[in-house]
């Protein structure tokens, strides 16, 4: 039986994947909560994204290459008029917000550069070979695949925002089809699912590393996600952390009234001392903080594949330093610590 019933998105095989070994307590209630989230009364939109899914064309991906980028497939895959078919199909899951990805050629051209977020991390973390890895909020599962691109044994990608979780799938699909043509004896064990951290259960201390990237910043008390980090990693495993953050000393933190760079969920943007103060009173060692950087509007702008307003109108026309709102324009940073 799928889950939710009837979906295209099966994750039964996943669920009795982990059914046995350090994830069993896990495999137990997530049937539940992925019913819940995914409930089709929740999403009016769902029975698009579900034909979006079911209308994907086969097309021929003769490469697969996770560690420079997400290419699948290459140029010459496929003919014009297969890409604009594709173009079209992938096009009914707008906005796509995180990538780049090329299939078969095609270039779905995102709003962020999220691969230079990955190259900025990368030099900082232990390596993912052999591990196990959790991205919390990993939206449409974008550095998910990066991971397995660094050898990662297993990655499992957790995000509440259901369309996101579709156009993993559609970019799964390509995967799937390029082990399926080439005969290649090899898997990578990716899966993005439809839960919240807090659903995930106590101390599970399961993982190697444990990535949240962009979330504390969306959640109320930024400490009990801190906390629940620490009980998903391994003794000795890592924690990678990234943030918007302010300029300013111990105990700063922005507290936006109303809405940040037009985000209206944003609850509190620290400064780094305060990060690593927080990092500190949940029991992580080693904490420290590993890059900043200034979010330009190359790395997050419009573009075909998402055509809402991005960065350039969220910061004050007259001062780039400043959102809309005043506040100062975004600032990120990643912090990576042992538990
Ligand atoms: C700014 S996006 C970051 C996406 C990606 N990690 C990245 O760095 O590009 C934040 C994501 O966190 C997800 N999110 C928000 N609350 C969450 C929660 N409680 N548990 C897991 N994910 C959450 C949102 O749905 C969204 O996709």
């Amino acid at each position: 039986m799928n889950i939710p019933e009837n979906s295209i998105i099966n994750f039964s095989d996943f669920i009795s994947s982990i059914s046995d070994g350090q994830l069993s307590s896990w495999a137990a209630n997530l049937p539940k909560d992925i019913q819940c989230s995914m409930a089709p009364d929740r999403w009016g939109d769902m029975p698009t994204w579900e034909q979006a899914l079911r209308s994907l064309p086969e097309i021929n991906c003769s490469k697969l290459d996770l560690k420079n980028g997400v290419f699948i497939g290459q140029l010459g895959d496929s003919s014009n008029t297969e890409i604009k078919y594709l173009e079209q199909s992938l096009m009914k899951l707008h906005p796509w917000r995180k990538g780049p990805f090329f299939i078969s050629g095609l270039h779905i051209d995102t709003e962020w550069r999220s691969d230079w977020k990955w190259d900025r991390i990368i030099p900082h973390i232990s390596p993912l070979d052999e591990k196990l890895v959790l991205d919390v909020g990993c939206g449409n599962g974008y550095h998910c695949l990066r991971m397995a691109g660094e050898g990662a044994a297993r990655v499992i990608g957790i995000d509440p925002s259901i369309k996101f979780i579709y156009q993993f799938y559609a970019i799964k699909n390509y995967i799937n089809q390029y082990f399926h043509q080439t005969k290649v004896n090899s898997q990578i064990l990716v899966d993005v699912l439809p839960v919240k951290a807090e659903s995930l259960p106590k101390k599970l201390k399961a993982f190697d590393t444990v990535f949240s990237m962009g979330v504390i910043y969306h959640r109320r008390s930024p400490s009990e996600h801190l906390s629940k980090l620490w009980s998903l990693v391994k003794p000795g495993g890592e924690v990678v952390l990234e943030t918007l953050i302010i300029e300013g000393g111990l105990g700063d933190q922005l507290k936006p009234k109303g809405r940040y760079a037009k985000m209206s969920n944003v609850w509190s943007i620290p400064s780094i001392e305060t990060v690593l103060c927080w990092m500190e009173e949940n029991k992580f060692k080693n904490c420290r903080v590993v890059d900043i950087s200034i979010t330009s509007f190359k790395e997050q702008r419009s573009s075909n594949w998402m055509k809402f307003e991005s960065l350039s109108n969220f910061l004050d026309k007259t001062n780039s330093r400043l959102t809309v709102e005043g506040y100062p324009a975004p600032i990120r940073a990643v912090f990576v610590a042992e538990a």
